[in-house]
């Protein structure tokens, strides 16, 4: 089969990675893709909002499967613009994609639905909002409605912080449309996790969990990010959390899309909160994690493209998702002073060291050929992955590797999965 892959992170790198293992993967290409995607796909330089040329790209290259990786295009439609010209593809269309494109669409679901998530009002109104804030407790949690880059949610300590933010948001529109409506949550607290599923409109099939580190510091201090490091199984997944889950949060999820008439085919990303009151759904995303693919896809043992088939086809009931028995962690490299400022451009050293080393992956973030070599070309570069039997065991081996690797302004947290210790 000749597969195009849609999309230009680390997620990418991990799914193009785990597409390359499989026998029927003839050829892949990827639109645009990265440096490091460049080792197992040719990468085209089409950008992932370019509906029109990527078609034109598959049916010029007669692809088989195309499988997009990131939000944006999936909310805007790239699904719908494949299917109208008969091509095959993996993913939600952007009526289902709307679970991860609205949170406003995403609570209203789980309140009709009866699925557990923090209590919420929505506004389309700056001074309904600001009203409603007059009398609410504190912390209290805002959100932007629309896409912002994983940044649109502000959790506010104090009326007065709670004000700002609804200036930020729906009046200075700091992030966009995505701010012309807006969702005030209870704030919850607990564990979090991330449970990536695969789903075929009808069959939810759960992959192993994740958790992932949001902050820019160690200690969970600083900016939040799009990531900075993840470790899966995550120990406080229980046999209890999943069966809680399976009961009341993920068949229900797609049973709710179906009775919706947007039956949903793709990734679903449940963001979990393991509360007092048991879990509750923080978010929905429509796509894999990142960079919770870079820890859950080393884990599968299944043929990734029977799994996205048997989405497209209707037949995850008959599919047996297998996950290896260990453990897997993934540190962010990133440069100095992400998320805010960076300098890029310096030249990456030790790259070559992953090669043919069993249980030990980088997967590039943002990097970029030039004739110099391989340089830094994001905030986040790269995620180094290493698998162990254990936790702990997975967490010694990938800050060996961390070391391994050499570039200017080379930032990391130093604790990721450390939270395992108090498992
Ligand atoms: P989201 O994009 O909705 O996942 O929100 C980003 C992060 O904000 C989450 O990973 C949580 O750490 C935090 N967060 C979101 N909603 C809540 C909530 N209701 N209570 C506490 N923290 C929250
Ligand atoms: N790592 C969180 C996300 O992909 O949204």
């Amino acid at each position: 089969m000749k597969i195009l892959i849609v999309g230009s992170g680390g997620r990418e790198h991990a799914i193009a990675w785990k597409v390359a293992q499989s026998p029927k993967a003839e050829k892949i290409y990827c639109a645009p893709g990265n440096a490091g995607i460049a080792e197992y796909a040719e990468c085209v330089p089409i950008g992932a909002m370019e509906f029109e040329k990527l078609v034109a790209f598959a049916k010029e290259k007669e692809i088989d499967l195309t499988v997009v990786g990131m939000d944006d295009p999936l909310v805007g439609g790239i699904v719908d613009a494949f299917e109208a010209e008969g091509l095959r593809v993996f993913g939600p269309r952007k009526n289902a994609a709307i679970l991860e494109g609205s949170k406003a669409f995403s609570k209203d679901l789980m309140k009709k639905y009866k699925i557990p998530t923090a209590a919420y009002e929505t506004f389309t109104d700056a001074d309904a909002a600001l009203a409603y804030l007059e009398k609410a407790d504190f912390p209290i949690v805002l959100k932007a409605d629309g896409l912002a880059l994983g940044k649109g949610v502000l959790i506010c300590n104090t009326l007065e912080e709670a004000k700002e933010g609804v200036k930020t948001i729906m009046q200075d529109k700091k992030f966009g449309s995505a701010g012309n409506c807006m969702v005030i949550e209870e704030f919850m607290t607990g564990r979090e996790v991330s449970v990536l599923s695969y789903v075929d409109g009808k069959t939810i099939k759960t992959m192993t969990s994740a958790q992932d580190h949001k902050r820019a510091g160690d200690g969970d201090t600083g900016l939040n990010t799009g990531g900075m490091g993840t470790f899966s199984p995550s120990p406080f997944y229980t046999p209890e959390v999943d069966a809680f889950c399976k009961k009341y949060i993920y068949q229900a999820t797609v049973d709710a899309m179906a009775a919706e008439g947007r039956p949903f085919k793709g990734i679903i990303f449940f963001g979990l909160m393991l509360t007092e009151k048991g879990p509750r759904v923080l978010e929905y995303n429509a796509r894999f994690g990142d960079p919770e693919a870079q820890v859950v896809l080393p884990r599968m043992k299944t043929d990734i493209v029977d799994v996205f088939e048997a989405c497209i086809d209707g037949t995850l009931d008959q599919t047996d998702l297998q996950f290896e028995d260990n453990a897997a962690v993934c540190v962010v490299l990133a440069s100095k002073g992400y998320p805010v400022q960076y300098d890029k451009g310096f030249v990456i050293r030790g790259l070559e060291r992953f090669k043919d080393k069993d249980g030990y992956y980088v997967f590039h973030a943002g990097s970029k050929r030039t004739d110099e070599g391989i340089v830094t070309n994001g905030g986040r570069v790269l995620g180094v992955t290493a698998k162990g039997k254990t936790l702990k065991e997975a967490r010694a081996n990938a800050y060996e590797a961390v070391n391994w690797i050499d570039f200017e302004n080379k930032y990391y947290r130093h604790d990721i999965g450390k939270a395992i210790d108090e498992a």
